[in-house]
């Protein structure tokens, strides 16, 4: 009997830590549930301890919650009472609350406004737990939370497409729903200037407006702009009216906007109309400012300061991306400003501006935040760091004392595909699944304590040169945005993904019946290979996002079903395999099956020199291509090694041997300009110098195709030898990319 009441206890507490988790994303700093439930009726009302502007917006907030209340004086119960108390700023921060909700009421307080803002949205997160049908149900809990980063962003890409202060106003609300407070608008590019600016009209008269509905259209002809109202022009912008209602909106949801107005790259929309602010003084000629021409601080300083009449942000972003200094070598007057000002090359030209930038802002009490290539030429003081190619950038600012916000490609740029790229319409390429998003931690390890303060937080980066309906967007932003709220907001310590996917659902039905557009989770199985190259056995691990999926496979060649092995351990594979799996979600199939070829193969672990390897993607070096590894939909998995200059792997089979087949996969995505061989050559020697050639393998496929494409290419046929020497040349475009992942030699 004591031993099946221990189990009965041990039982619930399994099932508490499971299922008592509820479904609010962020996970709060601390949760415990208590027993019983309040039920909201039509005589249950409200009360707030403020008064003025605060009072409406919070009033307002209450009203989105599902049950309409009535205002009326504190009272002990059947109320929901929020309460502003200064003091609890000491334990919970500016931005934390305390929630406790029991059979009377619900108790809301925090040291500010803004802290009672996001006990609402608590609130309204758990008034979605315990519905039955119209009914809501609010469990009794206590909730203490506060956010481990103060800076939770999203930044929205409107040059390369343009949405409406619809769209932009529904993103602030759910942004808000998840406790983000940085909206970042990238509000000029060359694909369009979008601010109205009063003293330069023309800007949006003739540079907001181009043609070519979609990025890809108007890059691939001829990147023209148009002039307002011609016929077949795309654009559109904000007038100052407009921006002003967007601010108030957001600061109404506790959301700071930061504009980005680009310098000294990514501003030819700019250069179109005022020619004489580039170095050839020619419209269409460059992308960059003439960093030598005074014309352009005067034209930059009038621009920033509407921008900062009309944004009271505290950060205002200036760009300085991917900017090519190549004008500025052959420029005098950009070489003269550099003789002048005693500079070293085009980098301390590009930090001389950034430098005057700065300067203008923070005489203004405002900070310049820029990408991380600000950081070239010598870092302007008191600048802030966006870090987008790679953790890096950020590193060595926050080493440096600068404050940093962490939007690295790997984790935060959402315009990479979520799902297998094969099956998904065309994006700017990278493999960003939301498991790899929820798994991203902001702050490096290598970082110290003191170092890290200067971490302020994450940000997504929605670009949109392959998102052109509103709905696609939504897709891309959702729902990879709600797992990056958990890494802005909560502690790592409660961070878990197997509990977060349970609460997906929940979202998903809340988001698409507020008319959000939400992708579903993939049904892609991630399998992961550890390979043991000395008794050559591969154990394949497999993994899926969907909560309460099941994984069904084969290794005999049949199709799986329900009555399949049930994939529920690594698989241990000691001969070449094709393993077939398909994922189930209550029974029925969810996706496709998917087929993984693992094989146990000769030149597994043999003597590999390999030339020709890209430092950037080295993958596991030498060894790579003959480990058993084998690359998955994402061409940075650290798996495909990459070569921009022709390759050559000769391996070292170990004695003179039959050989019926050398062949290796390779990869084609047009977008991150990664593109198969034109040609691969195999040749076998016996003794590692005179080798004969065996097999050319071309093929005919387009060099211009929107998918991800797999192509095997090598030989297969009769021959001997102990060195096998494998050839393949990037396709001849500069800057070209190829991947490889393993070679496979029978
Ligand atoms: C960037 O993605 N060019 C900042």
């Amino acid at each position: 009997m004591r031993y099946l009441l221990l189990s009965f206890v041990l039982m619930a507490g399994m099932l508490s830590s499971v299922f008592g988790q509820g479904v609010l994303i962020p996970q709060p700093v601390e949760r415990n549930d208590k027993q019983g439930e309040f039920i909201p009726n039509d005589k249950t009302t409200f009360y707030i301890n403020i008064k003025g502007e605060g009072y409406d917006v919070l009033k307002s907030q209450l009203e989105a919650l599902s049950f309409t209340l009535k205002a009326s004086p504190s009272k002990k119960s059947n109320q929901i009472s929020l309460f502003v108390d200064k003091k609890l700023g000491r334990t919970l921060g500016e931005e934390g609350y305390r929630l406790v909700a029991d059979r009377n009421g619900v108790t809301i307080s925090a040291p500010s406004e803004k802290g009672l803002f996001y006990g609402i949205q608590t609130l309204r997160q758990l008034s979605l737990e315990k519905r039955t049908g119209d009914k809501v149900v609010l469990p009794a809990v206590e909730i203490t939370d506060y956010p481990r980063f103060g800076y939770r962003g999203m930044h929205l890409d409107v040059s390369r497409h343009f949405y409406s202060i619809d769209f932009i106003k529904k993103q602030l609300d759910i942004m808000a729903f998840y406790k983000f407070n940085k909206f970042h608008w990238h509000l000029t590019d060359g694909a369009g200037w979008r601010l109205e600016i009063k003293a330069y009209p023309e800007l949006t008269r003739q540079a907001a407006w181009r043609h070519g509905n979609t990025w890809k259209e108007w890059w691939t002809t001829g990147r023209r702009y148009a002039h307002e109202g011609e016929e077949g022009a795309y654009g559109g912008y904000y007038t100052q009216e407009q921006v002003r209602e967007i601010v108030k909106y957001a600061a109404d949801r506790n959301i700071t906007v930061i504009p980005e107005i680009e310098m000294p790259g990514h501003s030819e929309e700019v250069l179109a109309v005022y020619p004489n602010l580039s170095c050839s003084g020619e419209p269409y000629t460059a992308c960059e400012f003439c960093v030598g021409n005074e014309d352009v601080f005067t034209f930059l300083e009038t621009v920033l300061t509407e921008v900062m009449d009309l944004f009271p942000s505290g950060f205002i972003h200036i760009g300085g991306d991917e900017a090519n200094k190549e004008h500025w070598k052959k420029c005098r007057k950009c070489q003269k400003r550099i003789k002048d000002n005693d500079l070293k090359d085009e980098d301390e030209l590009q930090s001389y501006m950034i430098k005057r930038m700065e300067r203008f802002l923070s005489s203004h009490g405002r900070r310049l935040v820029g990408w991380d290539e600000i950081l070239e030429g010598g870092l302007a003081q008191g600048a802030t760091v966006m870090s987008w190619r790679g953790e890096q950038g950020g590193i060595d600012a926050a080493r440096m004392g600068h404050d940093v916000i962490m939007t690295p490609g790997e984790y935060c740029y959402f315009d990479q595909y979520q799902d297998n790229p094969m099956k998904q319409p065309e994006a700017i390429g990278g493999y960003l699944t939301i498991d790899k998003v929820y798994s991203y931690d902001p702050v490096p390890a290598e970082l110290t304590s003191a170092e890290a303060k200067h971490i302020l937080g994450p940000q997504a980066n929605v670009w949109a040169e392959y998102m052109s309906t509103p709905e696609h967007t939504q897709r891309m932003i959702f729902p990879r945005l709600i797992a990056l709220s958990e890494v802005a907001w909560s502690p790592v310590e409660n961070k878990n993904w197997q509990i977060f996917k349970t609460k997906l659902d929940t979202h998903f039905d809340f988001l698409r019946s507020n008319g959000v557009s939400v992708s579903p989770l993939s049904s892609e199985i991630e399998a992961t290979r550890e390979v043991d190259l000395l008794s050559k056995v591969i154990k394949v691990t497999l993994f899926n996002d969907v909560d309460q999926s099941k994984i069904y496979f084969t290794t005999n060649g049949l199709e799986p079903n329900l009555t399949s092995e049930e994939y529920t351990k690594p698989i241990l594979i000691d001969r070449s395999t094709i393993i077939k799996a398909q994922v189930y979600k209550n029974n029925a199939p969810y996706g496709d099956v998917q087929e993984f070829v693992v094989d146990i193969h000769k030149a597994l672990g043999k003597p590999i020199t390999v030339t020709g390897i890209n430092s950037g993607y080295p993958a596991a070096g030498q060894i790579s291509l003959v480990d058993g590894q084998v690359g998955t939909l994402a061409y940075k998995d650290k798996i495909w090694q990459g070569y921009t200059e022709p390759m050559t792997a000769v391996i070292d089979m170990g004695s003179v041997q039959p050989i019926s087949y050398v062949k290796a996969r390779f990869m084609q995505l047009v977008g991150p300009w990664i593109w198969l061989p034109s040609k691969v050559i195999v040749s076998v020697s016996d003794d590692g110098e005179n080798y004969t050639e065996v097999g050319v393998d071309t093929h005919n496929i387009p060099a211009d195709t929107d998918k991800l494409i797999f192509h095997v290419m090598g030989f297969e046929g009769k021959a001997k030898g102990r060195y096998i020497k494998f050839e393949a040349n990037p396709y001849g475009k500069y800057g070209a990319v190829m991947f490889t992942d393993e070679i496979v030699v029978y």
